[in-house]
């Protein structure tokens, strides 16, 4: 049955969203159909096409009562918009239908499991959230929620782990049918964890462990975990509140971890090993994974920083967009991300320049653009000294650039929208140190897609992701040297 609410976001969507002209939102990248976007939810492949749902406010292009979007495709980079799939209409979720994920149940339905968010008074008379897994069950289209909602309640827990703090269960489907589920949440020491759950069919559920804990080493809650084998290694994402930088690592107040270690699969029992920020740029935050039918792990993540949500697009139509959809990879412990290789079917008018030789600044007149895919491929001049710093600008005129950098000597690659049209005092530079790169040499891919770039480091060994709200009429491309370098640059228009 849907809700008179429900009912009114689908009805305030099909009037406003149409509003929204093709120029005014990302082409291949997700953007809120109209108001506020921010997590991506129940990502999954079901009856033949991809499925993404999303944190969503219809009403404002800011974050409120958490209902669900939803879009369907069959490539993850061409979108169509489905009706909203959630609103925030039951008392035990009437303060949101918070972040949560996605499975099919034997008999074919689609199990939606999110947080249920409903705030209680105190004893000293604050509010405070009390967050509980719900389920909705449907076609995949519509969904009806659970009647026997919540499914896991806070009085399942052990003893000292939070109510308040209990939310973004991750759930999937082993080979002998159960099911398993693991969400966020935190302990007594304020820091955060990973709980496992477990449940025969999906429907009915049970504490079973800690997964992981954090032990106030990233951050203090642990959002929105993803976790999954990946090349004879098992993962987990998450996203930690309030972490601390560690050198070159973790700048981004909320980021995304990644834990890399082994799973034993007979006493579910993950090993972790090693950890590294998953992007390296401005905005990546909450991503979920989804396993194609061929087989790869495909990440998206809500291309946003928390911290800079106040940089937006000028038209207040819709805010919050998705990042690529990126094919992971373990690679002797390190995560390496790649677009989609879908994208290459989005490639055209191709134009190659190669061994250019630079010193000072230049373009190239069939460069330009907002929806560029460059390949661009940089090392020393023969005979020179080192070079100081090669730079590209992009969604370039006279007024306005954002520049990617890169200085070998100290091996540091930087990202700067200073002058990308933003008009608040906010982070709008990021630096990253690089494994390799001190001779000099750097293998770039660079895509814009109007209102966002992202950069994948040396075949995807690092990623820096960025939205950028510049006006379409900046669309130059520069290079730079300080020093002398040779570089090779092959660029798409993307279709
Ligand atoms: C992460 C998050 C989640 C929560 C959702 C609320 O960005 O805070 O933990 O479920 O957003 O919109």
């Amino acid at each position: 049955m849907t809700s008179q609410m429900l009912r009114d976001a689908r009805k305030h969507e099909e009037m406003f969203g149409r509003n929204v002209t093709e120029a005014e939102r990302p082409s291949f990248h997700l953007s809120a159909y109209v108001g506020w976007m921010n997590d991506p939810n129940g990502f999954c492949y079901y009856k033949g096409q991809y499925h993404m749902f999303y944190q969503y406010y219809p009403y404002e292009p800011k974050w409120g009562p958490m209902h669900w979007g939803h879009a369907v495709s069959s490539d993850l980079l061409h979108w169509e918009y489905a009706p909203a799939a959630l609103a925030p209409d039951m008392p035990y979720d009437q303060d949101g239908c918070f972040s949560g994920n996605a499975a099919e149940l034997p008999d074919g339905r689609l199990m939606l499991m999110y947080t249920g968010v409903r705030k209680e008074p105190q004893a000293d008379g604050t509010m405070r959230d009390h967050q509980t897994q719900c389920l909705a069950i449907g076609d995949g289209i519509n969904f009806d929620k659970y009647e026997g909602n919540p499914v896991i309640e806070s009085n399942d827990l052990p003893e000292g782990f939070s109510r308040a703090d209990f939310r973004d269960p991750k759930v999937w489907r082993l080979a002998d049918g159960t099911y398993r589920c693991a969400a966020g949440n935190r302990p007594a020491d304020g820091s955060g964890q990973i709980l496992l759950f477990e449940s025969p069919d999906g429907i009915s559920w049970k504490y079973k462990k800690v997964l992981a804990e954090n032990r106030c080493r990233f951050g203090l809650m642990w959002e929105c975990p993803d976790f999954f084998p990946l090349d004879g290694r098992q993962v987990l994402l998450t996203s930690p509140q309030d972490i601390l930088p560690q050198g070159f690592e973790y700048h981004n107040g909320n980021g995304t971890l990644c834990l890399i270690g082994d799973y034993d699969e007979e006493t579910e029992t993950f090993h972790e090993e090693f950890n590294q920020s998953v992007d390296y740029g401005i905005d990546f935050y909450a991503p979920q994974t989804v396993l194609t039918p061929d087989g790869r792990r495909v990440m998206i993540g809500w291309m946003q920083n928390w911290d800079t949500i106040e940089f937006r697009a000028p038209h207040g139509k819709w805010q919050g967009q998705m990042s690529l959809p990126r094919e992971l990879s373990v690679r002797n412990g390190r995560l390496y991300q790649a677009p989609i290789r879908e994208l290459l079917a989005m490639r055209e008018n191709k134009v190659e320049h190669m061994d250019v030789s630079l010193q000072g600044e230049m373009n190239f007149p069939d460069i330009h653009g907002r929806k560029l895919d460059m390949e661009i491929e940089i090392r020393p001049a023969q005979d020179a000294e080192l070079y100081q710093k090669f730079s590209i600008h992009f969604a370039a005129n006279d007024m306005f650039h954002t520049t990617v950098s890169f200085r070998p000597r100290e091996r540091v690659l930087k990202i700067d929208r200073k002058f990308s049209g933003s008009r608040r005092a906010i982070i709008h530079q990021r630096r990253s140190k690089l494994a390799s790169g001190q001779d000099g040499r750097l293998r770039l891919r660079l895509i814009l897609d109007r209102y966002s770039v992202e950069v994948f480091v040396n075949d995807g060994e690092q990623v820096m992701s960025a939205t950028l709200y510049t006006p379409l009429t900046a669309d130059q491309v520069i290079f730079g040297c300080d020093g002398a370098a040779v570089f090779d640059v092959v660029k798409y228009d993307l279709r």
